[in-house]
């Protein structure tokens, strides 16, 4: 539940994010010139970063839609379940996974070795904020923008019980309460 007035610590500001956002749009223009990119994004998380991405992308680029969940309160769980699926198979593709943020590492390897199965003809991953202390499984972002070793973030996609999502900027929410996200 999200208490009636969370307190929240700005962490990233929306211009800080916008830098951040932009660089990596550069370097996976960089990285993929000449090729055709496929973002798939993890709902609902990394919504506003997509967005932010593929706009700054200059390249020729399609967008599908994932949906996992396996973050339940402010301490991740383990589990991982496939809520729904992409539409475009990803066969032969240069699919990116773009995820908001990197915290145990299971939702990342879960995907990456998920995906994989589809035989596209590269696959790698982006994320906005990876989180330094929680890793469980040894593994690293292709591209990432921001670190974090503190607490629960919220604002620009993150959620706690689905809100606060719509704030420009990232906070880090106080840890009294016991919220959910919906990843
Ligand atoms: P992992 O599987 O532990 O790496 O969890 C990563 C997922 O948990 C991310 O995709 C987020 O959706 C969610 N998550 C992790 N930390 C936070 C947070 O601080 N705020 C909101 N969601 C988070
Ligand atoms: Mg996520």
């Amino acid at each position: 539940m999200v208490p009636s007035e969370p307190i929240l610590r700005p962490v990233f500001s929306a211009e800080q994010i916008a830098t951040v956002v932009k660089r990596i749009a550069a370097e996976l223009t960089a990285d993929y010139a000449g090729r055709h990119l496929h973002l798939l994004v993890v709902l609902k998380g990394a919504l506003f970063f997509a967005a932010d991405l593929a706009r700054h992308l200059e390249l020729p680029v399609t967008i599908d839609f994932i949906r996992i969940s396996s973050y339940y309160g402010t301490e991740s769980t383990g589990g991982i379940n496939l809520a729904s699926e992409h539409e475009a198979s990803l066969r032969d593709k240069d699919v990116l996974i773009v995820e908001d943020i990197l915290d145990t590492g299971l939702s990342l390897q879960y995907l990456m070795t998920s995906l994989a199965a589809q035989q596209p003809s590269s696959l790698k991953s982006c994320v906005l904020i990876t989180k330094v202390v929680n890793r469980a499984i040894a593994i690293e972002p292709d591209y990432q923008g921001l670190f974090w070793r503190g607490g629960f973030l919220v604002g620009y996609g993150l959620d706690c019980d689905e809100q606060l999502r719509n704030l420009p900027g990232i906070y880090e929410m106080e840890q009294q309460h016991h919220g959910r996200s919906s990843l």
